[in-house]
């Protein structure tokens, strides 16, 4: 057995002697977008902790827990916060949390998260939904395969699952938020890209930038887990307007259009919920 799954059965203990529940739908919520958890009923709360081997998220804005209850009925665990590369862990230890929400027996992942707007038809604000990403951290795979969850080299042709995608845009126009839709990328940070940058990221065909996500979404399709995925543009990225980037200017826009995108995420959650039967 890998050292990876073993860390893994070891926080899943620690999880089961406090919650029994079998969540149906994964959520990861991203900066200034972890409101939604007041609109579930909550049955256990998990802070992330060292002593069950999970990485604790160190980034202002990011609480660190797992979240168990319903949302529209739906069972749900919901990861609130979530840790990232740049704080110093492997990007195999950042997808931890997805796969430990796999093992608890979810079968669907909604990944959301802020991202910078490349696309110039996007504004501050905009909801995106994820066509496809670019990975440009070191896979979360590397390492020994860990043969429990899936192959050594697993096809990535639909990372983000064409009906689940479907289903939001029903879920969008049902919410009445207008989604834009694009392709992600993730790249190391934690500072903000240069405008050089920022225009060879839209060359290679990116719409938005983060620093999150794309690691997760791999962990899930290695396990077979169907995924969809959500950014919130929560700034146009460096370069395309004159203010400097903040933390504060992301957190705050993320705060402005959370009304929307609560809706949509909830309206979502019940739509594939469904889906999945
Ligand atoms: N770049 C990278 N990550 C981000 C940004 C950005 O402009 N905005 C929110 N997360």
């Amino acid at each position: 057995m890998s050292q990876m799954y073993k860390r893994l059965e070891k926080a899943l203990a620690c999880i089961r002697e406090k919650t029994d529940m079998i969540p149906k739908v994964a959520l990861v919520l991203g900066s200034g977008l972890e409101g939604i958890t007041d609109e579930m009923e909550v049955s256990a709360q998990i802070p992330y902790s060292g002593r069950e081997g999970m990485p604790v998220s160190t980034a202002p804005g990011h609480t660190g827990a797992f979240v168990l209850g319903t949302l529209e009925g739906v069972p749900v665990a919901v990861m609130k916060g979530r840790v990232h590369y740049y704080e110093g862990y492997s990007t195999a230890e950042t997808v931890m949390g997805v796969r430990l929400m796999k093992m608890m027996g979810a079968e669907a992942l909604m990944l959301t998260n802020a991202a910078g707007g490349v696309n110039w038809g996007f504004e501050a604000g905009d909801l995106m939904l994820i066509r496809d990403q670019i990975c440009m951290v070191p896979s979360p795979l590397i390492g020994e395969n860990v043969d429990e969850l899936g192959v050594r080299f697993p096809d990535m042709s639909e990372i983000y699952s064409k009906r689940f995608r479907e289903t939001v845009k029903d879920a969008a126009a049902e919410a009445g938020v207008r989604l834009k839709e694009g392709v992600y990328i993730q790249l190391g940070g934690p500072n903000y890209e240069s405008p050089s940058e920022i225009r060879m990221v839209r060359t290679m065909g990116a719409d938005a930038v983060g620093m999150s996500t794309a690691a997760e979404a791999i962990a899930a399709r290695h396990m077979g887990l169907e995924t969809v995925g959500i950014s919130c543009i929560s700034n146009l990225a460096c370069g395309m307007s004159n203010a400097p980037l903040t933390h504060e200017e992301v957190q705050e826009t993320a705060n402005r259009v959370s009304a929307d995108f609560r809706r949509l995420v909830r309206t979502s959650v019940r739509m594939i919920g469904g889906l999945i039967g």
